[in-house]
């Protein structure tokens, strides 16, 4: 017979282990840091301290944008590609050498180009330009 002692000590730890679970799972989603940018259209400012150490991209979210951006640093140029599907529409999921559409299984290269269909057409890029240690994303 279990004592009650016993029975706490195995909820806890079993409690424990699912809260690792759960954590271990978030941070795989995505692995990707993302970055909050304040309102700013048509331009939106990205400080290149967001990139984290060894990292070349970052996921930049604003209001102005139904989706996120893709920013990929290339040597010292920056790809900015907005994380919609061109065959219908749907929000994609950036991975680290890909960006993936679960909707139907297009898959784009960190170029934007179409590496997989149905998506026929590349993503939509936006310009941008370094500005200082800024990186501004030029939204029209
Ligand atoms: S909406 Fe992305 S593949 Fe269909």
């Amino acid at each position: 017979m279990q004592t009650r002692r016993k029975f706490l000590k195995a909820g806890c730890i079993h409690c424990a282990a699912m809260l690792g679970a759960g954590m271990l799972l978030e941070s795989c989603s995505s692995g990707i840091h993302l970055y909050k940018a304040p309102s700013a259209s048509p331009r939106l400012m990205v400080p290149l301290q967001e990139f984290m150490p060894d990292k070349n991209m970052i996921i930049v979210r604003t209001k102005d944008l139904e989706n996120d951006i893709l920013l990929v640093k290339k040597g010292e140029h920056y790809n900015a590609l907005y994380l919609q599907c061109t065959h219908e529409g749907v929000g994609l999921s950036a991975m680290a050498t890909k960006i993936v559409c679960t909707a139907h299984g297009s898959v784009f290269d960190l170029d934007g180009n179409v590496v997989k269909e149905p998506a026929l057409k590349p993503l939509r890029k936006f310009e941008t330009t370094l500005i200082e240690n800024n990186v501004l994303i030029n939204l029209t």
